[in-house]
C-alpha cells in the first residue's frame, strides 16, 4: 500500500523512492497519518488522494531539506566573477535562480557574495524557490540557527548579520535582493518563464530522481536558462548536465556547465572576485607509470600526491566518473591512502550510485581524520538517503561539534 504513497511523490516531485528508501517515507507517512486522526493506512491514503493541502504537508514532511551558508564556497566564488563579468558584457541586471533553495541559506550566499563583489543591489535579481512550503517560509523569516554556520570561514555573518538571543537574523539589504516562491522542478514553467535566468543554481536535489526524471529535471533548466547561460549543480551530480548536453566550465569543484555547444576558451577564465588564491592545476599529470619494460631498477622517485588527486577532482568535477574513478583507485595504490583521496572516492562512488562504497571509503576518510567536515556532511546525507535517520543525526552531531570547536 505503501506503494501508492511512493507513485504519488514520484508523480508529483520526481523523488524515487529508493534515493532516500523506504523507510523514511513509511516514517513520513506515519507522521502524517497520526498528525490527521487517521486510524488506518488505507484511510489516510483515501485523504491523500483527495486533499491538496495534505499532499503539500507529506512533501514537506518527506524532502530532505538539509543546506547551509556557503555550502559551495567554489561554485559561489566562481559564480560571483561570471556575474561580475556579464553584467558589464552585456550591460543589463543579471538574473539568477536558486531552485531548489530550500531554507534560503543558498540564494542569500549568492545574494551576499555579489553584493561582497561590489555589484549594486539594482544590477542582479535572484529567485528563490522550492516545492517545500515549510522550508520557504523559513528562508522568508531569515533567521538562522548554528546548523546553517557549517563552513570554515564565517567572516560573512559579521557582515550581513545580527545576533540574537536564538540564533542570527539576516539584514534587510540582503534578504531585499531574493524572492522567494514555491514550484517544482518537475514543471517549473507553470511558475517560471521561459529564458529568463543568466544563472541557475540547481544542487544536491538531482540525486533524489531517477534517471529520466533527472534528464527531463535538466531539460526544464534549459528552457529556463538564456542561450548562453550557466547551470550549477552539485559535485556528485555533475555528469548529468553533460549528458544533456552541456559544456564544463572547467572550473575546479564549481560543477558549473554552460547551455549547449564548446565552451570558449576566453570563458573558462572566470575573474575570481572573492576567491582565495588558489594554486593553480597541473598542466596534465604524467602517471607515474614506467613506459614499455618496467624493469625497476632503484627506488622509484616519491610522487607528490597533489597533482594526482588535483587531477582526480578535476576530471570529477567534469562529470568523467569513469576516469576520475580508476584514476583515484591507482592513487590508493601507488600513493597509500589519505584522508583527501578516501574523500574523493567516497564522493566518487556516491556520484556513481554505489552507495556502499560511498559509505566505506566516507568512513575511512573519517577514520583518518575523525571530524573532516565534508565527509561528515556527505556521509550523514547518505545515511539519510538510505533510511538511517539516527546515524545520519548523530554523524550532524558530531559536525556540529567540529563546527563549534572551529
Ligand atoms: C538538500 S536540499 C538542497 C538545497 C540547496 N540547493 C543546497 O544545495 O544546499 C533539497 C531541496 O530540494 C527540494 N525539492 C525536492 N523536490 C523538489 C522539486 N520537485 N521541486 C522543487 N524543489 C524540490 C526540497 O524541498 C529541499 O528543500
Amino acid at each position: 500500500m505503501i506503494e501508492q504513497v511512493e507513485a504519488l511523490l514520484k508523480r508529483r516531485i520526481g523523488l524515487d523512492a529508493e534515493s532516500i528508501g523506504r523507510s523514511a517515507i513509511e516514517h513520513a507517512v506515519r507522521v502524517r497519518r497520526v498528525a490527521c486522526g487517521k486510524a488506518s493506512l488505507a484511510d489516510y491514503i483515501r485523504h491523500l488522494e483527495d486533499s491538496a493541502s495534505e499532499q503539500q504537508a507529506l512533501v514537506d514532511t518527506v524532502v530532505v531539506p538539509e543546506t547551509w551558508f556557503f555550502r559551495a564556497r567554489e561554485a559561489i566564488d566562481a559564480m560571483a566573477g561570471i556575474v561580475v563579468d556579464r553584467r558589464f558584457r552585456t550591460g543589463r541586471p543579471q538574473r539568477l535562480l536558486s531552485l531548489p533553495c530550500s531554507t534560503g541559506e543558498e540564494p542569500y550566499s549568492i545574494a551576499m557574495a555579489l553584493l561582497d563583489a561590489g555589484l549594486a543591489p539594482e544590477m542582479f535579481h535572484i529567485d528563490g524557490i522550492d516545492i517545500s512550503a515549510r522550508s520557504l517560509n523559513a528562508a522568508a523569516a531569515a533567521h538562522y540557527g548554528r546548523n546553517a554556520f557549517r563552513s570554515d570561514d564565517l567572516s560573512f555573518r559579521d557582515r550581513w548579520f545580527e545576533a540574537t538571543p536564538a540564533g542570527h537574523q539576516l539584514i534587510d539589504r540582503v534578504r531585499a535582493q531574493v524572492r522567494f516562491a514555491i514550484g517544482n522542478l518537475i514543471d517549473p514553467l507553470k511558475t517560471l518563464a521561459a529564458g529568463s535566468y543568466d544563472i541557475i543554481f540547481c544542487r544536491n536535489v538531482l540525486i533524489y530522481f531517477d534517471p529520466a526524471t533527472q534528464d527531463h529535471a535538466v531539460d526544464m533548466l534549459t528552457r529556463l536558462l538564456v542561450p548562453d547561460g550557466l547551470l550549477f549543480v552539485g559535485a556528485s551530480e555533475a555528469s548529468l548536465p553533460l549528458r544533456r548536453g552541456y559544456a564544463s566550465m572547467r572550473i575546479p569543484m564549481a560543477a558549473a556547465f554552460r547551455k549547449g555547444g564548446d565552451v570558449p576558451d576566453a570563458a573558462l577564465k572566470p575573474r575570481s572576485v572573492k576567491a582565495k588564491p588558489r594554486v593553480g592545476l597541473p598542466p596534465r599529470p604524467v602517471p607515474a607509470r614506467p613506459a614499455m619494460a618496467p624493469a625497476p631498477i632503484a627506488r622509484p622517485a616519491r610522487v607528490d600526491p597533489a597533482p594526482l588527486l588535483d587531477e582526480v577532482q578535476r576530471l570529477a568535477d567534469l562529470g568523467r566518473l569513469d576516469e576520475a574513478l580508476p584514476l583515484a583507485r591507482d592513487c590508493l595504490h601507488k600513493q597509500g591512502p589519505s584522508t583527501r583521496l578516501f574523500y574523493l572516492l567516497g564522493l566518487l562512488s556516491d556520484a556513481a550510485g554505489d552507495l556502499q562504497h560511498a559509505t566505506t571509503y566516507y568512513r575511512k576518510a573519517l577514520y583518518l581524520d575523525p571530524s573532516h567536515p565534508e565527509a561528515l556532511a556527505h556521509l550523514a546525507l547518505l545515511r539519510e538517503k538510505m533510511g538511517d535517520k539516527a546515524g545520519a543525526g548523530a554523524l550532524r552531531g558530531r559536525l556540529n561539534r567540529r563546527l563549534v570547536a572551529g
